[in-house]
């Protein structure tokens, strides 16, 4: 059996995927990349998803690309290798179900970008950001120029890159950078609780929701009011949609079929 790098659970739609190598602070090799793709193309392929969580094991959620395996390469194998991880927040971004970084530990990096490219974003209140790339002298090029300051705003983004300095938690959660902090100890539950509440909404409705807002961060309004309109026209056509307002007047629990 060849050493996978990461474990898919999943319970009731509920996928957690989490980044197995903690004696190297989950530092991004090729090998944990690929499994990462691997395991967000499963989870992609199973209609019955509704939420994917991503975390790390031991102190770090991701310490970024593994830079040891970076030493000494040829400038192709470097370049590939920044690709295969650039592919990962990327494929968290175009995935059909709501993902959610439950930061752990470090989120540097690298780490920080594949925080980036989840939809929401909890760290842990020892958790610690960070893009220290031009102190290795390059840039953060997993999509952190471009999605940190779509998420801070430029200024923050600038400081956090310019510097390379790295931010606890709490100032993550000042600038925008997360969404909320809790005890260590309290991360999966209050995670687990957030994925349960947006599981618990109507499966078609929840990914059209997130492909609303992913599509339009990336267009004009014009465009993303168009697609947006589109997508709630197709909504008014599901079973779903009835069951929802048929559950409002039964003052019942909608039973979703997700059709
Ligand atoms: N690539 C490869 N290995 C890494 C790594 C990385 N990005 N980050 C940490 N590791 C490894 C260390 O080499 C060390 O392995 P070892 O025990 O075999 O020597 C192990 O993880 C623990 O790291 P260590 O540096 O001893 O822990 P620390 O608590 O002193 O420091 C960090 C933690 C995260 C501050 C420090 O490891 C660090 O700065 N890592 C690099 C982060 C980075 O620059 N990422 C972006 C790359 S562009």
């Amino acid at each position: 059996m060849p050493v996978s790098f990461v474990t898919l659970d999943g319970s009731e739609g509920i996928y957690i995927l989490t980044l197995r190598r903690p004696d190297a602070l989950n530092a991004l090799n090729s090998g944990l990349c690929r499994d990462m793709l691997d395991a967000l193309a499963r989870v992609d392929q199973d209609p019955g998803a509704r939420v994917l969580i991503l975390t790390g094991e031991g102190r770090a959620f991701c310490a970024g690309a593994d830079l040891l395996e970076r030493e000494g390469a040829a400038l192709e194998a470097i370049w590939a290798h920044n690709r295969l991880i650039f592919q990962i927040p990327l494929g968290l971004e175009r995935m059909a179900v709501p993902t959610i970084a439950a930061v752990n530990g470090y989120a540097l990096g690298g780490g920080c970008e594949v925080a980036l490219g989840c939809d929401l974003r909890w760290a842990a209140s020892s958790a610690e950001f960070g893009c220290p790339e031009v102190a290795r002298g390059i840039v953060p090029a997993a999509g952190g120029t471009q999605r940190l300051p779509r998420l801070v705003g430029s200024s923050r983004a600038m400081a956090l890159i310019l510097s390379g300095r790295r931010i606890g938690a709490q100032e993550a959660h000042r600038i925008g950078l997360v969404d909320a902090v809790v005890a260590p100890e309290d991360l999966s539950r209050a995670v687990g609780e957030t994925a349960r509440i947006i599981a618990a909404n109507a499966p078609l409705a929840v990914r059209a929701a997130k492909r609303a807002i992913r599509h339009g961060l990336g267009a004009t309004l014009e465009a993303g009011l168009e697609f947006e309109g589109q997508l709630q026209r197709m909504l008014y056509a599901t079973a779903d949609c009835q069951e929802g307002i048929a559950a409002f007047r039964e003052r019942r629990a909608p039973r979703w079929a997700g059709r």
